[in-house]
């Protein structure tokens, strides 16, 4: 029998020992230095053939070294386990009650939506019902009925969105003042209504454009309604809505669904009134249009306007929001920016 070299044997087994990761490789290197096959096993059992004197001292060695691997099995078991015990204890079976709680996220309401809300809620506390019209128009309602025939210079105010068709071109409002129309059709005066709702513009976009937007249409009619009652109805609604009194202005204007016309401004809150991006450097915002209703306007909608009258509003939401909330550019409220919209 050759010479048995323990020494070799012993470092290749530590170095073995060291290398297993877990346990399953650790059990390897038991099995091949002292499971039943295992290279000290096989040893040990040849000791036999060999003669007394040697085999006293051959098996001295081996015993010794079966030890010595199985010790250090056995002390590299429990430190991989150990390893294993802290690492999934703390993250899986262990609750640590001193972690602070994780807020969950909640969804909230956009600035354009709290300041339709919050415009609603003031008209209908003055009596006025909220109203719906559709989107997409045709040219009767978006203009000819409101007194802007085909070929009439106004109408190049409103830069159109067309939608191509078969037959008559539809389009996408330019205005909610159709929905007066709409609205006369079906229902007789006394009324008051106001109509919020999305717009659309073919136009360049800035600070204070967006092809996309949204306006709050009012209309009011009566036997005597006059343009008094009107400044008194906008007057409350800003000191409502803005809860404090604001400075506002009228202008005269023009408007065809509108005699007289005027425009009413508002002393910019985002700059204080000392001029800046939004207020175009004048210190005053236009937020709305306005006016008695045009009698051809009563008249394309069915109303006799011998009988009755009143006035009509167009409100930019876009601008009563940047006003309310300070801000500088109409275009973040169509940006979906989270860092903008959280503060709401
Ligand atoms: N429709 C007008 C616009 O979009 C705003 C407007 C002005 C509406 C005067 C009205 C009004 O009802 O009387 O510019």
């Amino acid at each position: 029998m050759a010479k048995i070299d323990f020494k070799t044997l012993k470092i290749e087994a530590q170095k073995a020992v060291k290398e297993a990761k877990d346990l399953k490789e650790l059990d390897t290197v038991y099995r091949k230095y002292l499971g039943k096959k295992g290279e000290l096993t096989l040893i040990l059992r040849s000791l036999k053939y060999l003669p007394e004197k040697e085999r006293k001292k051959q098996g001295k060695l081996a015993n010794q070294l079966k030890k010595e691997i199985s010790s250090l099995i056995e002390g590299e078991s429990k430190s991989i386990e150990k390893k294993g015990f802290s690492f999934a204890k703390a993250t899986e079976d262990k609750l640590d009650v001193t972690v602070p709680g994780e807020k969950p996220i909640l969804g909230h309401l956009h600035p354009l939506t709290l300041v339709k809300r919050k415009t609603e809620e003031v008209f209908q506390a003055m009596g006025f019902s909220v109203i719906e019209g559709p989107e997409i128009e045709n040219e009767w309602y978006n203009f000819d009925a409101l007194n802007i025939p085909k070929d009439h210079p106004a109408r190049d105010v409103w830069d159109t969105l067309w939608i191509k068709t078969e037959e008559k071109p539809l389009l996408l409002r330019t205005h909610t003042s159709p929905v007066q129309i709409r609205y006369m059709e079906k229902n007789n005066p006394p009324l008051r209504i106001i109509v919020p709702g999305r717009i659309f513009r073919h136009e360049a976009t800035d600070a204070s454009h967006e092809i996309n937007f949204y306006q709050l249409e009012g209309l009011m009619l009566g036997k005597e309604i006059a343009t008094a009652n009107f400044k008194a109805i906008i007057k409350e609604f800003f000191s409502r809505f803005f809860e404090k009194e604001v400075k506002i202005r009228l202008r005269p204007s023009y408007f065809p669904f509108t005699e007289p016309s005027f425009e009413v401004d508002m002393s910019c809150l985002v700059c204080g009134g000392k001029g800046c991006k939004v207020c175009s450097g004048t210190g005053w915002v236009e937020l709305m249009g306005a006016g008695m209703v045009h009698p051809n306007v009563l008249k394309a909608a069915g109303v006799n306007p011998k009988n009755w009258q009143g006035f009509a509003f167009g409100i930019g939401m876009d601008r009563l929001a940047m006003m309310k909330y300070k801000i500088n550019n109409i275009r973040l409220f169509y940006s979906g920016d989270l860092r903008f919209l959280q503060q709401f």
